[in-house]
């Protein structure tokens, strides 16, 4: 028999579902009402997760919604614009990403030209486990695998921007941790022109100054190139290998494998990419002597100096070796990281110059990474770590509500409030508890 949930996780689960029906518009899920009115793609399949375990048919929805922003080069891009909003309420919006200038983007949404964490095809899969209806559900993959499958190409293809087969971000806001350490030498080597925007409203945690308008040029940049793959390639001054997103491309690519089993088609060439980016993954981003993955820059040839809850992401890959996960569950539990955090896991080893408690991305939790380092540590079997995890999690937001993120020496609650990521990994959490998984 399943365990039940406790009254508190009763609560705690109403209060999530509360949260995900309000920012739900009609056809997708906000991240934040005000601060983020519009469809990030991250933050989509982080939702469907919990729209999995509350309202299964807008979980299939919310990821279609997030598919139609997907351009003809199968890049996902990592906001689609709601029109309804007005076009000032965000900065950047679409008039600074122009999309419609662009003939491989949609024609009938407006998006931004960059993309995010590729997790969509894991997301997809966990739909369908979770599915009440196993033949509907795969009647709606075969629908979107041949998108899965494109958005898969373009990564392997467009965005092999070091040549050895992983995964290379062009701007630091495509690794979803915009302000993270990891992006400040790169970013520093990023020459920069007289501005070209109008400062104006930006979002009200993320960061300001040199670095923003550093941000805002990288983008101006692509966009005046047409946004072309040769751009990328021979002139984009910012290209790093990240494992959190290389982490996550591997399990997506794990998961592409088996989605093809459910839809008939061939699982194969996901199952050789995935050894050949699990080899590139070791061979380029492993650190022997911390014995854990650092982000590299492909500009430089240089791993970039920073250790960032990043290098947990490959415990997402199933087939990770046994020397990776103990190294990284050694640095996850020592004073850098969970060892020395009342409610981890800080997004910035603890003991780094960079680390600050209360800024965007270079020190807090954040519910998202949590997930991650819950779900990988989990797979490989640590269920103590991952027990330790799950429980600092729903401490933050029993004592703090689902903030956008949380410092993680004493959980004060910091950013937007009744966040979509927050309550919808709670559901994803508190349905693991429930199900004994
Ligand atoms: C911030 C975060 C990013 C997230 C977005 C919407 O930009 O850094 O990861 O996707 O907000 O929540």
């Amino acid at each position: 028999m399943s365990p039940r949930l406790t009254g508190d996780e009763t609560v705690l689960w109403q209060a999530a579902a509360r949260v995900l029906d309000a920012n739900w518009t009609g056809s997708a899920t906000v991240p934040s009402p005000g601060l983020y009115p519009h469809q990030w793609s991250w933050d989509s399949a982080f939702v469907c997760l919990g729209l999995a375990r509350h309202r299964y048919e807008r979980a299939e929805a919310e990821l279609a919604s997030v598919l139609r922003g997907q351009w003809s080069n199968g890049m996902v891009p990592h906001i689609v614009f709601n029109g309804k909003v007005a076009r000032h309420a965000y900065f950047p919006g679409p008039e600074l990403w122009r999309s419609r200038g662009s003939p491989a983007a949609p024609k009938d949404v407006e998006t931004s030209g960059i993309t995010l964490p590729p997790i969509q095809a894991l997301a997809a899969l966990r739909l369908h486990a979770a599915s009440p209806d196993a033949e509907r559900s795969r009647a709606f993959l075969r629908v979107i695998f041949p998108r899965l499958a494109a958005q898969q190409r373009y990564l392997a293809t467009a965005r092999d921007l070091g040549g050895a087969g992983l995964v290379s971000i062009c701007h630091p806001w495509e690794s979803g941790m915009d302000n993270s350490p990891a992006w400040d030498r790169p970013l520093a080597a990023v020459r920069l022109p007289p501005l070209r925007y109008a400062p104006g409203a930006r979002p009200l945690s993320a960061p300001t100054g040199v670095d923003y308008d550093r941000y805002v040029w990288l983008v101006t940049a692509f966009r005046d190139a047409g946004y072309v793959d040769g751009h990328l390639r021979d002139e984009h001054p910012f290209a790093v290998e990240d494992p959190l997103v290389n982490g996550m491309y591997l399990a997506s690519l794990q998961a592409l494998s088996e989605l093809a089993e459910v839809v008939g088609e061939d699982a194969l060439p996901y199952r050789e990419e995935a050894v050949r980016v699990r080899e590139a993954l070791l061979e380029r981003l492993w650190d022997p002597d911390q014995r854990c993955f650092r982000a590299l820059d492909v500009r430089t040839g240089k791993a970039v100096p920073a250790v960032t809850v990043a290098a947990f992401g490959p415990l997402l890959d199933p087939g990770l070796p046994a020397h990776a996960v103990r190294g990284l569950a050694d640095l996850l539990l020592s004073s850098r990281f969970a060892g020395s955090a009342g409610y981890p896991v800080p997004t910035c080893d603890i003991q780094a110059a960079a680390f600050d408690r209360a800024a965007f991305w270079r020190g807090p939790a954040w519910i998202s990474t949590n997930w991650i380092v819950w779900a990988g540590v989990r797979q490989h079997g640590l269920g103590a770590v991952a027990d330790l995890i799950h429980g600092s999690t729903l401490r933050l937001v029993r004592q703090s509500g689902f903030r956008e993120f949380f410092d993680p020496f004493d959980g004060t609650g910091r950013g937007g409030h009744d966040f979509s990521w927050s309550a919808a990994l709670v559901l994803d959490l508190l349905a693991a508890r429930r199900e004994g998984r």
